[in-house]
């Protein structure tokens, strides 16, 4: 099969760099180029290495990254991947849709658009389908989002658990990784020997992105379920790995037993698919008492290509009628890059990216 050509947006960056992490030996996929503002326009890849625990190919460090530029990208390239800051992405991302081009985007600016999925492919693949209400879908073009870092990692195990309880209400804790912030994020004397309880519009997003991704597809419309959801959000000085503390309330009570066989057992689309960056298990349950831990837990997910896409829920208890947990998901993989790349699978193998 010919691979399919691709723009990486925002390649210098936190986000992009994990694109060109996944992207750079995908099965289906091939990196046209690699594309950020006028300031690294010429600069090798080497030059401007934001990853550093992945180690790249070295004719991928030899690329030069260009200015974005619409009209190439849009002649040459299928589908671009946007890890560009939200204010910038809007409307590069909405022109280059008008040009045809289907983007996959990490970027906030169009997530809350009824018309746009906010995509977790174990979660909402059916929301894939909201693409069709574009203007620009008349000519091949979309713009298709993940969610923010922290409503993915949650959303995977709240789904398990709502397809086997319902869901009543959400209560979450976050305790989340400075790369979250993209390059060079929080400065180091603020966050070094600190934790910062303020996360600009985070808890809004949270609360309104679950909604949305755990809503019913009416038409080409999301309607979004009643339950009710409370976050909190903090920074803490953690490189990678979102770690969350959740208090679950289902409509129809359940024991500790049952809430974990349910995650345990959910197989979603993605997994039945084998798309190529679906973990073999989306959910882990683990048993020990101090886990999940990011040092520990953050790159879970099998086979390798997977590695950061498992999301881990552990210390599972109950008090009441709550389930009591704490979860981990790697922010800028499962959460970011590698949601993306997800979607695009999906979209592949769903036939709307052809
Ligand atoms: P550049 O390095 O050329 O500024 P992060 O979120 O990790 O800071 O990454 C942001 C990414 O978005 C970088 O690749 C950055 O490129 C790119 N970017 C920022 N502003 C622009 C812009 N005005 N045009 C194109 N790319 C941009």
């Amino acid at each position: 099969m010919k691979k399919m050509q691709v723009a990486v947006l925002g390649a210098t960056g936190m986000i992009g760099q994990r694109f060109v992490q996944l992207l750079e030996d995908h099965p289906w996929f091939e990196i046209e180029g690699l594309y950020a503002s006028e300031r690294s326009e010429g600069k090798k890849l080497k030059e401007v290495v934001k990853v550093k625990d992945y180690d790249f190919m070295p004719e991928t460090l030899g690329r030069k990254v260009e200015q974005i530029d619409i009209k190439k990208i849009a002649k040459n390239c299928r589908v671009a991947f946007s890890g560009l800051p939200s204010d910038i992405a809007k409307d590069y991302e909405q022109n280059l849709a008008d040009a045809g081009v289907a983007v996959f985007s990490n970027a906030g600016s169009h997530r809350m658009r009824p018309d746009v999925p906010l995509l977790i492919p174990e979660v909402n693949p059916d929301h894939l389908k909201l693409i069709e209400a574009q203007a620009s879908y008349k000519n091949g073009g979309y713009i298709v989002t993940n969610a923010n870092c922290s409503t993915t990692g949650l959303a995977v195990p709240a789904k398990a658990l709502m397809d086997a309880f319902g869901l009543k209400q959400v209560i979450v804790s976050t305790y989340q990784a400075v790369s979250g912030a993209g390059y060079p994020g929080v400065p180091s004397l603020d966050i070094l020997n600190n934790v910062i309880p303020y996360i600009k519009n985070e808890e809004e997003k949270m609360e309104e992105e679950l909604h949305k991704m755990l809503g019913t597809l009416d038409g080409l419309r999301v309607k979004n379920p009643s339950f009710e959801m409370l976050a909190n959000c903090a920074r803490v000085p953690v490189h990678d790995g979102h770690l969350e503390s959740a208090f679950i309330l289902p409509t129809k009570d359940c024991s500790c037993e049952e809430a974990r066989d349910a995650m345990r057992a959910f197989k979603p689309e993605p997994q039945k698919l084998k798309l190529p960056t679906a973990p073999l298990e989306p959910i882990v349950v683990r048993e020990e008492v101090d886990r999940p831990q990011p040092l520990w837990d953050v790159y879970a997910g099998e086979p390798c290509r997977a590695s950061g896409m498992t999301v881990t829920v552990g210390r599972l208890r109950k008090k009441d009628k709550y389930l009591k947990m704490f979860l981990i998901s790697h922010n800028t993989i499962r959460g970011g890059a590698g949601g993306s790349v997800l979607n695009a699978e999906l979209a592949m193998a769903k036939g709307v990216l052809k």
